[in-house]
């Protein structure tokens, strides 16, 4: 078996995906053109308290492009496909204490770079990789001190300008490149996302069992006994650690959008939401259900859970090549406005029929997030929410809400391989002229789906979510 590099990702490389982040490297190669030159660093390291780190995630477009997991990492990518890795040399010591490193003596072998150096070459080496080309490339704003540290090599560069040498004249964005090329999700990414989405519903699953399990046992149930259900379920299957913050939140506390899990007490009447995913060999899974502790919903709980679930319902029938991003918000917000009229959380003598609910954005009371985002290597994941080909189609409305001015672009169009969450919910704050039954009820109910010329393919369905598959599961 080969050694195994950096923190436990995916199984130690092998010759297919080494071909694979190679034709990624090409790709990038040849959108930044012969004259180009892409600096790509991996993620900092970062001190958690004394000497103690957090524990290392690499940058995801670094690891797009190389599959290398350990920290101290450049890639250096140059417009006639030439790949320098600049990566931790050898040290026997370091290794005893920190584990094995790859070293730039292997790193051409292994994972298919045309070349390596040690980090501790990058001040020397990267003012001559520069020389002579016309454009560098690198990911704005996202690498604190990336600027300073090309604007270092540049300026020695130009401070040769006597002795012949050529600095690059134009800096441009890689996100724009990267972020184009990440959308599109290739079927080696599909199938880690399935695999990632397969974990956290059997987390999920194991979570809502526990709890109704618990209660019926008369046991206390606490917001943080879910979490380590949820947390051992991600790492018995392999996962490296959640891909977001875990929510799991009991009865009023749903209504807060970001809270984390905590250390609420989770009563037998009411309902949780847990929104959680774990990431895989880098990529994340984003699920969220919302279930009675006890197994069972209360009337009203019940009324707004089928609300929601019918609008995610129109949201992923809404979902396929040719449609718009904004299509499954669009359609949620039709089903959830129409539903807060019709049980009584909206009342129309004061804000009208469903169409003014939608113009006024009335439901916002409500239903105050958007329907989805783009999902893989990070949760919230990179791509233009614009079509890039309408750009300069820009039109401007004033916000019925706040009165501003909004520049609207059109919606990017869904394509076969794009990767999102559909995920509405309701959240009822108690309020003045809000029927006390719905008090304190937050829902949300979110599934991974990877678009198709056809629709959609929903790949986080291993967990339920219609009202009696609940709580037959809960029940078992
Ligand atoms: N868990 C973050 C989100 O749902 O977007
Ligand atoms: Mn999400
Ligand atoms: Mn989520």
């Amino acid at each position: 078996m080969r050694p195994h590099y950096g923190p436990p990702l995916e199984a130690p490389m092998t010759t297919a995906n080494t071909k694979l982040y190679a034709q990624r490297r090409a790709t990038l190669a040849q959108r930044i053109g012969p004259a180009g030159i892409a600096i790509i660093p991996t993620a900092p390291e970062h001190q958690r308290n004394r000497d103690s780190d957090f524990a290392f995630r690499h940058d995801s477009y670094f690891y797009y492009l190389s599959g290398f997991s350990e920290p101290k990492a450049w890639l250096v990518i140059t417009g006639d496909g030439r790949c320098t890795l600049f990566c931790q040399a050898k040290d026997r010591e370091r290794e005893i204490w920190d584990g094995l490193r790859l070293g730039p003596e292997a790193a051409p072998q292994a994972i298919g770079v045309t070349e390596a150096f040690s980090s501790a070459e990058l001040d020397t080496r990267l003012p001559a990789l520069l020389d002579g080309r016309e454009a560098v490339w690198y990911p704005f704003a996202t690498h604190k001190g990336l600027e300073t540290r090309i604007d270092g090599w540049l300026g020695s560069l130009r401070a040769r300008v006597r002795y012949g040498t050529l600095a690059p004249e134009q800096q441009r964005d890689l996100c724009s490149v990267l972020d184009e090329m990440r959308l599109f999700k290739d079927a080696h990414e599909q199938d880690v996302m399935r695999r990632a989405a397969r974990i956290s519903a059997g987390a999920h699953v194991r979570a809502m069992q526990r709890c109704a399990g618990m209660i019926r046992t008369g046991q206390e149930v606490r917001e943080y006994h879910l979490d380590a259900e949820l947390l051992h379920e991600f790492r018995l299957h392999g996962s490296q650690y959640p891909a977001y913050g875990s929510i799991v939140a009991a009865g009023g506390n749903a209504c807060v959008l970001h809270y984390r899990a905590d250390a609420g007490r989770v009563p037998s009447g009411e309902l949780v939401l847990i929104d959680a995913g774990c990431e895989l060999d880098g990529y994340a899974s984003d699920i969220t259900r919302t279930f009675p502790a006890n197994g069972v919903f209360t009337g009203p709980q019940r009324t707004l859970y089928e609300l929601v679930l019918a609008s995610q319902d129109a949201a992923i029938a809404a979902t396929q090549a040719g449609a718009r991003f904004t299509d499954p918000h669009d359609a949620t917000v039709k089903v959830l406005a129409q539903g807060m009229l019709d049980v009584g959380l909206l009342d129309k003598n004061k804000v009208g029929g469903v169409e003014d609910v939608i113009e006024t954005r009335a439901y916002f009371q409500f239903y105050m997030h958007r329907t989805g985002h783009w999902i893989g290597m990070d949760v919230h994941d990179c791509g233009a929410y614009t079509e890039p080909s309408e750009i300069g189609q820009i039109s401007t409305r004033k916000d019925a809400l706040t009165g501003d001015l909004i520049k609207d672009r059109p919606a990017r169009i869904l394509r076969a391989g794009m990767a999102l969450t559909i995920e509405p919910g309701i959240y009822v704050r108690p309020a003045a002229g809000v029927p006390e039954q719905f008090h304190n009820i937050g829902i949300r109910i979110e599934d991974d789906a990877i678009v198709t010329d056809t629709g959609c393919e929903l790949i986080t369905r291993d967990v339920p979510v219609r009202v009696a598959e609940i709580e037959a599961l809960m029940r078992a």
